[in-house]
């Protein structure tokens, strides 16, 4: 009986899985197991071995329960340890947190020419990009069969009305709404039907301008356009000169253009070695605009100018292709982190 309870105690010790120990506990312990079978035959023993065999039973039913249970206890504990292990987490890291957004440099851009304009007395308006034609060409001297239609590949929708090609048609509703004297600037997103390539995107976005007042002339048009320049370019002075250009809602109309500002005018390859390099459209406007607008020309006159703040972002930061912009590339997008507050 002995060697029984031995034999048991080793099985116990040696079992290696939860598995196997319940099953020598089923076999040792259970109803139909050893031990079991130990105290059936008691009957048949004589009063004095029947209470010996008792108390041997108890004796070994105590310490094999109390193996078994031991046993199980390291089963348990590994099984919490493994499992602890597995599903460990530390509570130490940082958060990911919510990550910051940025401005994209466009509209870093644009703001700092509004703040620069609004300092100036000049309102900054809005307008539909989903444009009716009359604003759009009409009422810039623009009419249906001009050819200066086709310099702005357009956008038609159903219904006649389009996608804005510039933001000029802003100029006519301010012109509309608020009247003369005036002084306005009208940034946004245009439009353009145009064979998408390193420099020509279908969308982009300008920043136009105006001034409607009594003798406006082309020095102030000059004094403004310098003014803007000289801090685009975070430069004390530059220079400038124009040339004569045609858009039919200015008249005289001009390319404005800016001695280059990498060679100082002595010839590189930026400026193309002509010292000049070309920036934005201007020009007074026409009196025929004046009077579609409602405003009377022989009281008043004015400037407007175009600027595209797509290619003045390219300038600034040497962007090579206009399709970065655009892209929602986060490679391209992180280098312009800079806080901006407002
Ligand atoms: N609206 C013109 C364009 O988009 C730019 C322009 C504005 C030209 C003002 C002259 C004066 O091309």
């Amino acid at each position: 009986m002995q060697e029984l309870i031995e034999s048991a105690l080793a099985r116990i010790a040696a079992a290696h899985t939860i598995d196997e120990l319940e099953a020598v506990r089923v076999e040792v312990l259970g109803r139909k197991g050893v031990l079991a079978g130990l105290s059936r035959d008691m009957g048949k023993l004589a009063p004095v071995e029947r209470a010996e065999r008792g108390k041997f039973i108890n004796s070994a039913k105590q310490s094999l329960e109390s193996a078994y249970d031991g046993r199980k206890n390291e089963f348990e504990r590994a099984a919490l340890a493994g499992r602890l292990n597995r599903e460990w987490v530390d509570l130490t890291i940082p958060g990911a947190g919510p990550r910051p957004g940025a401005l994209h440099p466009v509209t870093q851009i644009q703001w700092e020419i509004e703040d620069l304009f609004r300092s100036m007395g000049f309102t900054v308006l809005d307008g539909p990009e989903v444009e009716t034609e009359f604003h759009n060409f009409d009422a810039l001297n623009i009419p249906p069969d001009h050819p200066a239609r086709d310099m702005q590949d357009t956008f038609w929708l159903e219904g006649g009305n389009l996608l804005r090609t510039h933001t000029s048609p802003v100029q006519v509703r301010g012109m509309e709404k608020l009247g003369p004297p005036l002084r306005m600037i009208a940034p946004g997103r245009v439009f353009r039907n145009e064979a998408v390539d390193a420099s020509h995107e279908h969308t982009f976005y300008q920043l136009e301008g105006m001034m409607i007042d009594r003798d406006v002339s082309v020095a102030h048009l000059t004094y403004f356009m310098k003014t803007l320049l000289a801090s685009i370019f975070r430069r004390e002075d530059v220079t400038v000169r124009l040339r004569p250009g045609f858009f039919p809602f200015v008249e005289p109309g001009f390319e404005l253009d800016i001695q280059c500002l990498i060679c100082g005018g002595s010839g590189c390859p930026v400026c193309k070695h002509s010292g000049w390099v070309e920036l934005l459209p201007c020009g007074l406007v026409n009196p025929h605009v004046l009077r579609m607008s409602g405003i009377d020309p022989a009281e008043w006159n004015g400037f407007a100018f175009g600027l595209g703040l797509t290619r003045l972002v390219m300038m600034r930061y040497a962007i090579d292709d206009i399709r970065w912009l655009q892209s929602g590339d986060l490679r391209f997008l992180n280098q312009f982190r800079t806080a901006v507050v407002r």
